[in-house]
Protein backbone atom coordinates (compact mmCIF):
# COMPACT_ATOMS: atom_id res chain seq x y z
CA UNK A 1 0.00 0.00 0.00
CA UNK A 2 1.06 3.44 -0.68
CA UNK A 3 2.22 5.63 2.15
CA UNK A 4 3.09 8.78 -0.16
CA UNK A 5 -0.49 11.36 -0.17
CA UNK A 6 0.65 11.43 -3.83
CA UNK A 7 -0.18 8.24 -4.80
CA UNK A 8 -3.11 8.33 -2.30
CA UNK A 9 -1.71 7.53 1.18
CA UNK A 10 -2.60 9.64 3.96
CA UNK A 11 -1.37 13.39 4.18
CA UNK A 12 0.55 14.60 7.12
CA UNK A 13 -1.84 17.74 6.95
CA UNK A 14 -5.21 17.77 6.23
CA UNK A 15 -6.13 21.72 5.21
CA UNK A 16 -9.52 21.21 5.65
CA UNK A 17 -9.13 20.58 9.49
CA UNK A 18 -5.92 22.11 9.90
CA UNK A 19 -5.54 25.30 7.68
CA UNK A 20 -2.24 27.35 7.41
CA UNK A 21 -1.82 30.81 8.23
CA UNK A 22 -4.38 32.87 6.44
CA UNK A 23 -2.73 35.86 4.53
CA UNK A 24 -3.29 39.19 4.00
CA UNK A 25 -4.04 39.45 7.84
CA UNK A 26 -6.55 42.53 8.82
CA UNK A 27 -8.57 43.75 11.54
CA UNK A 28 -10.96 46.26 12.45
CA UNK A 29 -7.89 48.55 12.27
CA UNK A 30 -7.49 48.34 8.81
CA UNK A 31 -11.80 48.76 8.74
CA UNK A 32 -11.15 51.94 10.53
CA UNK A 33 -8.66 53.40 8.65
CA UNK A 34 -10.57 52.43 5.19
CA UNK A 35 -13.35 53.77 6.61
CA UNK A 36 -11.92 57.12 7.74
CA UNK A 37 -10.57 57.42 4.06
CA UNK A 38 -13.98 56.70 2.68
CA UNK A 39 -15.66 59.30 4.95
CA UNK A 40 -13.33 62.15 4.42
CA UNK A 41 -13.73 62.44 0.85
CA UNK A 42 -10.25 62.55 0.10
CA UNK A 43 -9.63 59.44 -1.65
CA UNK A 44 -5.98 60.17 -3.34
CA UNK A 45 -3.24 62.81 -4.47
CA UNK A 46 -1.22 63.53 -1.36
CA UNK A 47 -3.75 62.44 1.29
CA UNK A 48 -3.00 62.61 4.87
CA UNK A 49 -2.91 58.57 4.91
CA UNK A 50 -0.29 58.30 2.48
CA UNK A 51 1.72 61.77 3.63
CA UNK A 52 1.86 59.78 7.45
CA UNK A 53 2.39 56.37 5.85
CA UNK A 54 5.65 57.97 3.58
CA UNK A 55 6.84 59.53 6.82
CA UNK A 56 6.51 56.58 9.01
CA UNK A 57 8.02 53.54 6.06
CA UNK A 58 11.22 56.00 5.60
CA UNK A 59 11.81 56.08 9.38
CA UNK A 60 11.59 52.38 9.67
CA UNK A 61 13.67 51.70 6.51
CA UNK A 62 15.94 54.33 8.11
CA UNK A 63 15.96 56.48 4.57
CA UNK A 64 15.39 60.12 5.18
CA UNK A 65 12.80 59.75 2.59
CA UNK A 66 10.28 57.21 1.16
CA UNK A 67 7.55 57.92 -1.44
CA UNK A 68 4.66 55.78 -2.39
CA UNK A 69 3.79 54.81 -6.36
CA UNK A 70 1.26 53.03 -7.87
CA UNK A 71 3.37 49.22 -7.59
CA UNK A 72 6.88 47.54 -7.80
CA UNK A 73 7.29 47.61 -10.84
CA UNK A 74 6.80 51.09 -11.82
CA UNK A 75 8.39 52.15 -8.48
CA UNK A 76 11.59 50.57 -10.26
CA UNK A 77 10.97 52.79 -13.72
CA UNK A 78 10.79 55.72 -11.94
CA UNK A 79 14.28 54.56 -9.84
CA UNK A 80 16.21 54.02 -13.00
CA UNK A 81 14.78 57.75 -14.39
CA UNK A 82 15.69 59.61 -10.96
CA UNK A 83 19.02 58.17 -11.56
CA UNK A 84 19.03 59.01 -15.18
CA UNK A 85 19.43 56.07 -16.62
CA UNK A 86 17.90 56.02 -20.62
CA UNK A 87 18.90 54.87 -24.18
CA UNK A 88 22.27 54.28 -24.80
CA UNK A 89 22.71 53.07 -21.10
CA UNK A 90 22.87 49.74 -19.80
CA UNK A 91 21.74 48.26 -16.73
CA UNK A 92 23.09 44.94 -15.00
CA UNK A 93 20.32 42.73 -13.52
CA UNK A 94 20.19 39.39 -12.19
CA UNK A 95 18.72 36.01 -14.06
CA UNK A 96 16.55 34.94 -12.20
CA UNK A 97 14.01 37.50 -10.90
CA UNK A 98 10.79 38.61 -11.40
CA UNK A 99 10.01 40.08 -15.17
CA UNK A 100 10.07 43.74 -13.20
CA UNK A 101 13.28 43.44 -12.43
CA UNK A 102 14.32 43.99 -16.20
CA UNK A 103 11.11 44.64 -18.05
CA UNK A 104 11.53 48.33 -15.99
CA UNK A 105 14.82 48.97 -17.72
CA UNK A 106 13.39 48.56 -21.25
CA UNK A 107 11.04 50.84 -20.36
CA UNK A 108 13.23 53.42 -19.89
CA UNK A 109 14.30 52.38 -22.69
CA UNK A 110 18.39 51.19 -21.99
CA UNK A 111 19.60 47.59 -22.13
CA UNK A 112 18.94 45.09 -19.20
CA UNK A 113 21.79 42.89 -18.87
CA UNK A 114 21.65 40.07 -17.41
CA UNK A 115 24.09 38.06 -15.48
CA UNK A 116 24.15 34.98 -13.41
CA UNK A 117 23.32 34.18 -9.73
CA UNK A 118 24.91 33.06 -6.84
CA UNK A 119 23.98 28.57 -6.80
CA UNK A 120 24.02 28.89 -2.41
CA UNK A 121 21.77 32.02 -2.40
CA UNK A 122 20.27 32.62 -5.49
CA UNK A 123 21.12 36.55 -5.85
CA UNK A 124 23.17 38.10 -7.98
CA UNK A 125 27.02 37.09 -8.20
CA UNK A 126 29.20 40.05 -7.72
CA UNK A 127 31.85 38.22 -9.85
CA UNK A 128 29.55 38.29 -12.68
CA UNK A 129 28.69 41.59 -12.07
CA UNK A 130 32.22 42.98 -12.43
CA UNK A 131 32.46 41.09 -15.97
CA UNK A 132 29.25 42.37 -17.31
CA UNK A 133 30.49 46.19 -16.89
CA UNK A 134 31.57 48.07 -19.70
CA UNK A 135 31.74 51.88 -20.78
CA UNK A 136 27.61 51.66 -21.10
CA UNK A 137 27.14 50.67 -17.50
CA UNK A 138 25.15 53.35 -15.46
CA UNK A 139 23.58 51.03 -13.10
CA UNK A 140 23.09 47.79 -11.41
CA UNK A 141 19.33 46.21 -9.51
CA UNK A 142 20.73 43.80 -6.77
CA UNK A 143 17.40 41.51 -5.89
CA UNK A 144 17.25 40.59 -2.65
CA UNK A 145 15.46 37.34 -3.63
CA UNK A 146 12.92 35.49 -1.73
CA UNK A 147 14.86 34.89 1.59
CA UNK A 148 18.26 36.28 1.05
CA UNK A 149 20.31 39.11 0.77
CA UNK A 150 22.18 40.38 -2.05
CA UNK A 151 25.52 40.45 -1.16
CA UNK A 152 25.92 44.77 -1.03
CA UNK A 153 29.42 44.81 0.34
CA UNK A 154 30.51 43.74 -2.88
CA UNK A 155 28.08 45.18 -4.74
CA UNK A 156 28.41 48.38 -3.65
CA UNK A 157 32.59 48.72 -3.96
CA UNK A 158 31.99 47.62 -7.87
CA UNK A 159 29.19 50.44 -7.94
CA UNK A 160 31.88 52.83 -6.55
CA UNK A 161 34.49 51.90 -8.33
CA UNK A 162 32.98 52.00 -11.13
CA UNK A 163 30.85 55.01 -10.77
CA UNK A 164 27.84 53.39 -10.82
CA UNK A 165 23.92 53.47 -9.33
CA UNK A 166 22.54 51.00 -7.45
CA UNK A 167 18.86 50.52 -7.45
CA UNK A 168 18.05 48.02 -4.73
CA UNK A 169 14.87 45.32 -5.51
CA UNK A 170 13.31 45.07 -2.21
CA UNK A 171 9.95 43.55 -3.85
CA UNK A 172 11.09 40.58 -1.29
CA UNK A 173 12.96 42.14 1.75
CA UNK A 174 10.35 44.58 3.78
CA UNK A 175 12.33 44.79 6.77
CA UNK A 176 15.14 42.90 6.18
CA UNK A 177 18.47 44.08 8.33
CA UNK A 178 21.97 43.01 7.04
CA UNK A 179 24.84 44.73 9.10
CA UNK A 180 22.60 47.50 11.10
CA UNK A 181 21.15 48.57 7.50
CA UNK A 182 17.68 47.79 6.25
CA UNK A 183 17.20 46.68 2.58
CA UNK A 184 16.17 49.77 0.73
CA UNK A 185 18.95 51.84 2.58
CA UNK A 186 21.67 50.42 1.39
CA UNK A 187 22.07 51.14 -2.78
CA UNK A 188 21.10 54.72 -4.13
CA UNK A 189 17.27 53.70 -3.89
CA UNK A 190 15.37 51.44 -2.56
CA UNK A 191 12.38 50.22 -4.52
CA UNK A 192 9.02 47.65 -2.95
CA UNK A 193 6.16 46.42 -4.13
CA UNK A 194 2.55 46.23 -1.77
CA UNK A 195 1.49 43.11 -3.92
CA UNK A 196 -0.70 41.13 -2.18
CA UNK A 197 1.38 38.00 -1.83
CA UNK A 198 4.04 40.25 -0.41
CA UNK A 199 4.90 40.81 3.18
CA UNK A 200 3.26 44.18 3.55
CA UNK A 201 0.38 44.68 0.74
CA UNK A 202 -2.36 46.64 0.53
CA UNK A 203 -3.61 44.62 -2.62
CA UNK A 204 -1.26 46.68 -5.00
CA UNK A 205 1.01 49.39 -4.58
CA UNK A 206 4.58 49.83 -4.22
CA UNK A 207 7.62 52.56 -2.64
CA UNK A 208 10.79 53.96 -2.59
CA UNK A 209 13.18 54.64 -0.70
CA UNK A 210 16.12 57.10 -0.36
CA UNK A 211 18.14 59.42 1.26
CA UNK A 212 19.78 61.96 -1.19
CA UNK A 213 17.61 64.67 -1.67
CA UNK A 214 18.20 65.44 -5.38
CA UNK A 215 16.91 61.73 -6.21
CA UNK A 216 14.02 62.02 -3.97
CA UNK A 217 13.13 65.68 -5.78
CA UNK A 218 12.92 63.65 -8.97
CA UNK A 219 11.78 60.52 -7.56
CA UNK A 220 8.59 62.86 -6.04
CA UNK A 221 7.75 64.64 -9.41
CA UNK A 222 8.50 61.51 -11.68
CA UNK A 223 5.35 59.68 -9.24
CA UNK A 224 2.93 63.23 -9.96
CA UNK A 225 2.83 63.55 -13.64
CA UNK A 226 6.11 65.86 -12.95
CA UNK A 227 4.94 68.19 -10.43
CA UNK A 228 6.84 69.28 -7.50
CA UNK A 229 6.29 70.38 -4.44
CA UNK A 230 7.31 73.79 -3.63
CA UNK A 231 8.72 73.30 -0.33
CA UNK A 232 9.08 69.80 1.85
CA UNK A 233 5.94 71.75 4.35
CA UNK A 234 3.92 72.18 0.97
CA UNK A 235 4.16 68.19 0.64
CA UNK A 236 2.99 67.09 4.17
CA UNK A 237 -0.06 69.49 4.01
CA UNK A 238 -0.28 68.01 0.13
CA UNK A 239 -0.53 71.57 -0.99
CA UNK A 240 1.27 74.23 -3.04
CA UNK A 241 2.44 71.40 -5.64
CA UNK A 242 3.11 73.09 -8.87
CA UNK A 243 6.92 73.62 -9.03
CA UNK A 244 8.60 76.69 -11.27
CA UNK A 245 9.06 76.51 -14.85
CA UNK A 246 12.16 74.97 -15.82
CA UNK A 247 12.17 72.63 -13.30
CA UNK A 248 9.07 70.92 -14.33
CA UNK A 249 9.79 67.08 -15.95
CA UNK A 250 7.56 65.08 -18.11
CA UNK A 251 6.21 62.16 -16.01
CA UNK A 252 2.80 60.19 -16.11
CA UNK A 253 0.96 59.16 -12.77
CA UNK A 254 2.02 56.64 -11.13
CA UNK A 255 0.31 57.36 -7.43
CA UNK A 256 -1.44 55.39 -4.78
CA UNK A 257 -4.42 56.17 -3.12
CA UNK A 258 -5.41 57.00 0.46
CA UNK A 259 -7.29 53.77 0.76
CA UNK A 260 -4.18 52.15 0.11
CA UNK A 261 -2.25 53.96 2.10
CA UNK A 262 -4.70 53.20 5.02
CA UNK A 263 -3.33 49.74 4.36
CA UNK A 264 -0.17 50.08 4.52
CA UNK A 265 -0.05 52.31 7.47
CA UNK A 266 -1.72 48.87 9.74
CA UNK A 267 0.81 46.68 7.20
CA UNK A 268 3.90 48.25 8.58
CA UNK A 269 2.62 48.69 12.06
CA UNK A 270 2.22 44.45 12.20
CA UNK A 271 5.46 44.17 10.12
CA UNK A 272 7.70 43.53 12.87
CA UNK A 273 5.68 41.11 14.52
CA UNK A 274 5.44 39.23 11.80
CA UNK A 275 8.95 39.16 10.31
CA UNK A 276 10.00 37.59 13.87
CA UNK A 277 7.74 34.80 13.77
CA UNK A 278 8.72 33.86 10.38
CA UNK A 279 12.34 34.57 11.44
CA UNK A 280 11.98 32.40 14.32
CA UNK A 281 10.14 29.37 12.43
CA UNK A 282 12.93 30.05 9.54
CA UNK A 283 15.64 29.75 11.59
CA UNK A 284 14.71 26.59 13.51
CA UNK A 285 13.35 24.79 9.80
CA UNK A 286 16.78 25.56 8.58
CA UNK A 287 18.31 23.45 11.58
CA UNK A 288 16.05 20.65 10.33
CA UNK A 289 17.25 21.14 6.99
CA UNK A 290 20.61 20.92 7.51
CA UNK A 291 20.31 17.50 9.48
CA UNK A 292 18.56 16.13 6.48
CA UNK A 293 19.62 14.27 3.61
CA UNK A 294 19.28 15.85 -0.02
CA UNK A 295 18.46 19.07 0.87
CA UNK A 296 20.36 22.44 1.26
CA UNK A 297 19.51 25.22 3.35
CA UNK A 298 20.05 28.54 1.77
CA UNK A 299 23.17 30.54 2.94
CA UNK A 300 22.43 33.48 4.89
CA UNK A 301 24.50 35.66 6.73
CA UNK A 302 24.82 34.77 10.57
CA UNK A 303 23.87 38.20 11.86
CA UNK A 304 20.69 38.53 9.16
CA UNK A 305 17.13 37.95 10.80
CA UNK A 306 15.82 35.92 8.34
CA UNK A 307 11.78 37.21 9.39
CA UNK A 308 12.00 39.43 6.07
CA UNK A 309 11.28 36.52 3.46
CA UNK A 310 8.77 36.18 0.74
CA UNK A 311 9.73 32.54 0.14
CA UNK A 312 11.14 29.92 2.29
CA UNK A 313 13.27 28.35 -0.08
CA UNK A 314 15.70 25.14 -0.02
CA UNK A 315 18.04 23.48 -2.54
CA UNK A 316 17.21 20.12 -4.05
CA UNK A 317 19.44 17.58 -4.78
CA UNK A 318 17.88 14.76 -6.52
CA UNK A 319 21.29 12.48 -6.49
CA UNK A 320 20.82 11.98 -2.74
CA UNK A 321 16.70 11.11 -3.67
CA UNK A 322 17.62 8.37 -6.19
CA UNK A 323 17.48 10.20 -8.99
CA UNK A 324 13.71 11.76 -8.30
CA UNK A 325 12.82 15.15 -10.83
CA UNK A 326 12.67 18.02 -8.18
CA UNK A 327 9.22 18.83 -10.08
CA UNK A 328 7.67 15.44 -8.56
CA UNK A 329 9.45 16.54 -4.73
CA UNK A 330 7.84 19.70 -5.46
CA UNK A 331 4.62 17.70 -5.78
CA UNK A 332 4.35 14.79 -3.17
CA UNK A 333 5.44 17.75 -0.94
CA UNK A 334 2.47 19.56 -1.77
CA UNK A 335 0.24 16.77 -1.14
CA UNK A 336 1.86 15.85 2.20
CA UNK A 337 1.23 19.14 3.60
CA UNK A 338 -1.52 20.50 1.49
CA UNK A 339 -0.13 24.03 0.63
CA UNK A 340 1.66 25.01 -2.64
CA UNK A 341 5.55 24.40 -3.06
CA UNK A 342 6.98 25.84 -6.50
CA UNK A 343 10.14 25.82 -8.17
CA UNK A 344 12.20 29.31 -8.36
CA UNK A 345 11.42 31.98 -11.22
CA UNK A 346 12.38 31.07 -14.69
CA UNK A 347 15.44 32.51 -15.87
CA UNK A 348 15.17 35.68 -18.01
CA UNK A 349 16.68 33.99 -20.85
CA UNK A 350 14.07 31.47 -21.22
CA UNK A 351 10.80 33.05 -19.64
CA UNK A 352 7.74 33.51 -20.97
CA UNK A 353 6.81 36.74 -19.38
CA UNK A 354 9.99 38.47 -20.55
CA UNK A 355 9.90 38.24 -24.25
CA UNK A 356 11.06 41.98 -25.31
CA UNK A 357 10.67 40.57 -28.83
CA UNK A 358 7.46 40.44 -28.68
CA UNK A 359 6.60 44.22 -29.06
CA UNK A 360 9.00 45.39 -31.84
CA UNK A 361 6.88 48.52 -32.04
CA UNK A 362 8.12 49.75 -28.63
CA UNK A 363 11.51 48.29 -28.38
CA UNK A 364 12.78 47.97 -31.88
CA UNK A 365 14.81 51.44 -31.14
CA UNK A 366 17.29 50.45 -32.90
CA UNK A 367 19.17 47.53 -34.82
CA UNK A 368 21.70 47.65 -32.10
CA UNK A 369 19.34 47.87 -29.25
CA UNK A 370 17.20 45.17 -30.39
CA UNK A 371 19.78 42.65 -30.46
CA UNK A 372 21.70 44.03 -26.96
CA UNK A 373 18.13 42.92 -25.20
CA UNK A 374 17.35 39.89 -27.03
CA UNK A 375 17.23 37.44 -23.78
CA UNK A 376 18.32 34.90 -25.19
CA UNK A 377 21.93 36.36 -25.63
CA UNK A 378 22.76 35.90 -22.21
CA UNK A 379 24.16 32.70 -20.47
CA UNK A 380 22.78 32.28 -17.28
CA UNK A 381 24.24 28.15 -16.28
CA UNK A 382 22.96 29.17 -12.55
CA UNK A 383 19.74 30.23 -13.17
CA UNK A 384 19.15 27.01 -14.81
CA UNK A 385 20.04 24.95 -12.47
CA UNK A 386 18.26 26.21 -9.64
CA UNK A 387 15.12 26.50 -11.24
CA UNK A 388 15.55 23.26 -13.29
CA UNK A 389 16.97 21.16 -10.79
CA UNK A 390 17.35 22.68 -7.44
CA UNK A 391 14.39 25.21 -6.58
CA UNK A 392 11.81 24.14 -3.85
CA UNK A 393 9.60 27.28 -2.65
CA UNK A 394 6.77 27.83 -0.15
CA UNK A 395 5.01 31.22 0.10
CA UNK A 396 5.86 33.05 3.17
CA UNK A 397 2.71 32.21 5.36
CA UNK A 398 4.08 28.51 6.22
CA UNK A 399 6.64 30.67 8.61
CA UNK A 400 3.80 32.23 10.15
CA UNK A 401 2.30 29.46 12.09
CA UNK A 402 3.75 27.06 15.25
CA UNK A 403 7.32 25.79 15.57
CA UNK A 404 5.29 22.01 14.74
CA UNK A 405 4.21 23.37 11.30
CA UNK A 406 8.49 23.49 10.63
CA UNK A 407 8.80 19.99 12.34
CA UNK A 408 6.01 18.35 9.69
CA UNK A 409 7.39 20.44 6.70
CA UNK A 410 10.73 18.58 7.66
CA UNK A 411 8.77 15.13 8.48
CA UNK A 412 6.92 15.44 5.10
CA UNK A 413 10.91 15.93 3.62
CA UNK A 414 12.18 12.66 5.56
CA UNK A 415 8.92 10.86 4.31
CA UNK A 416 9.30 11.52 0.61
CA UNK A 417 13.01 10.48 1.20
CA UNK A 418 12.13 7.33 2.77
CA UNK A 419 9.60 6.52 0.09
CA UNK A 420 11.31 7.56 -2.87
CA UNK A 421 11.08 4.55 -4.77
CA UNK A 422 7.43 4.73 -4.66
CA UNK A 423 8.03 7.55 -7.30
CA UNK A 424 10.84 6.32 -9.59
C1 LIG B 1 11.60 40.92 -7.37
C2 LIG B 1 10.39 41.70 -7.78
N1 LIG B 1 10.55 42.93 -8.30
C3 LIG B 1 9.50 43.67 -8.69
C4 LIG B 1 8.21 43.20 -8.60
C5 LIG B 1 7.09 44.01 -9.11
O1 LIG B 1 6.18 44.38 -8.14
P1 LIG B 1 4.64 44.65 -8.50
O2 LIG B 1 3.97 43.35 -8.68
O3 LIG B 1 4.14 45.41 -7.31
O4 LIG B 1 4.60 45.48 -9.73
C6 LIG B 1 8.00 41.92 -8.06
C7 LIG B 1 6.63 41.38 -7.93
O5 LIG B 1 6.42 40.21 -7.73
C8 LIG B 1 9.11 41.15 -7.65
O6 LIG B 1 8.96 39.92 -7.15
Amino acid sequence: MSKLAINGGKPLRDAKTDPWPKWPVWDENEEKGLLEVLRSGVWSYNGPKEVEFNKSFAKFIGTEYAISAANGTVSLQLALEACGVGLGDEVIVPGLTWQATAGAVLDVNAAAVLVDVRRDNWCIDPAEVDQAITPQTKAIIPVHLYGCFADMDAIMAIARKHKLRVIEDCAHKHGGELKGRKAGSIGDVGSFSFQLSKLMTAGEGGALTTSDPELFERLDALRNCGRRPESQESADKGAGLYGSEGDLIQSGNYRITDFQAALLIESLKRLPQQNRIRGENAKYLNSLLAELPGVVPMKNDKTEALGACYNFSFRYNKAKFRDLDVRKFREALGKELACSVEASYEPLNACSLYTPHTKPRRYRLSKKYWHQIDPAAFELPVCHKIFTEESVCFHHTVLMGKKADMDLIAGAIKKIYDNAEELL
